[in-house]
């Protein structure tokens, strides 16, 4: 059972963001916003999937359960809050939403069906939330020469992903989730959240009229094959899910631990389980 608190972040969410505010780069700054763009309805997604799994467990089963997952849940709840703040942002700078549109209609397929199905999605997303906020946080520099109040919504978000990474994976384990059925599931979600990630990013490009430019090629380049780049650092964390005996706490989440602990400024503590 993981421990999980709930916050509040102290940024303020009023004030415009800019166009390339991650640090001026215009390809990271689409990238995060398709990030972004992809959390009010992922969230809640994870969210009600969690809590119905939980309600699938045996009833003398869920009390052991209930203050993680309430914990889950009130961080989701307030990732895909601010979130969908930030990207009220996006919108008044003429980017367009597609990813939710598309999710939306995925996910209508998804009724009736056994729970099982949401929480080993949901799980498969938290593993590669989880290891992006580890690589995130590893290369905080990334936000060099971003506003403050945007680097510590990405760095935060990326903690709690990191926090939380088990409670999904651990509820699906524990209603009998099989195998079987968790690997195909991770390759699904590979494949959708990736194909996902780079129309979103391309389409934010487009209207950014960023696209064509080399130095958005370049950074491209740079930030997801570099020598440290995303996908380089992260494959073989992704690839460990496939292990038979995998669980995501054997991932590290050092560096979330000690974000948590280095910024409490940033936030107040609005729910703890009783
Ligand atoms: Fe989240
Ligand atoms: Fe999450």
């Amino acid at each position: 059972m993981t421990d999980l608190v709930v916050r509040r972040l102290l940024i303020d969410l009023e004030s415009p963001v800019g166009r390339h505010w991650c640090g001026g780069d215009a390809f990271r700054s689409a990238f995060f916003n398709a990030l972004s763009m992809s959390f009010p309805v992922g969230e809640q997604f994870f969210i009600d999937s969690v809590r119905n799994g939980l309600k699938s467990l045996p009833a003398e089963r869920q009390a052991a359960w209930k203050d993680e997952v309430q914990g889950f849940i009130g961080q989701e709840a307030t990732h895909r809050r601010i979130h969908a703040l930030f990207n009220a942002h996006l919108e008044k700078q003429g980017l367009v939403n597609d990813w939710e549109r598309r999710a939306r209609e995925r996910l209508k397929m998804m009724d009736g069906l056994d729970p099982r199905h949401g929480l080993a999605i949901t799980a498969a997303n938290e593993h590669f939330t989880a290891l992006f906020a580890e690589w995130m946080l590893s290369h905080a520099d990334l936000f060099q020469n971003t506003e403050p109040r945007l680097k510590t919504l990405w760095l935060w978000h990326s903690a709690e992903e990191s926090e939380h990474k088990c409670t999904a994976f651990d509820l699906y384990k524990a209603l009998d989730g099989s195998e079987a059925w968790r690997l195909k599931w991770m390759r699904r979600v590979t494949f959708i959240f990736l194909t996902d990630t780079l129309r979103q990013t391309v389409n934010n490009l487009q209207h950014d009229g960023t696209l064509w430019q080399w130095s958005t090629w370049t950074s491209a380049a740079r930030f997801l094959f570099g020598k440290h780049g995303m996908i380089r650092s992260s494959t073989t964390a992704w690839r460990a899910w496939f292990r038979a005996d995998f669980h995501p706490s054997q991932q590290e989440s050092a560096l979330s631990e000690n974000w948590l602990r280095d910024n409490m400024a940033a936030y107040t503590v609005i729910g703890q389980p009783g």
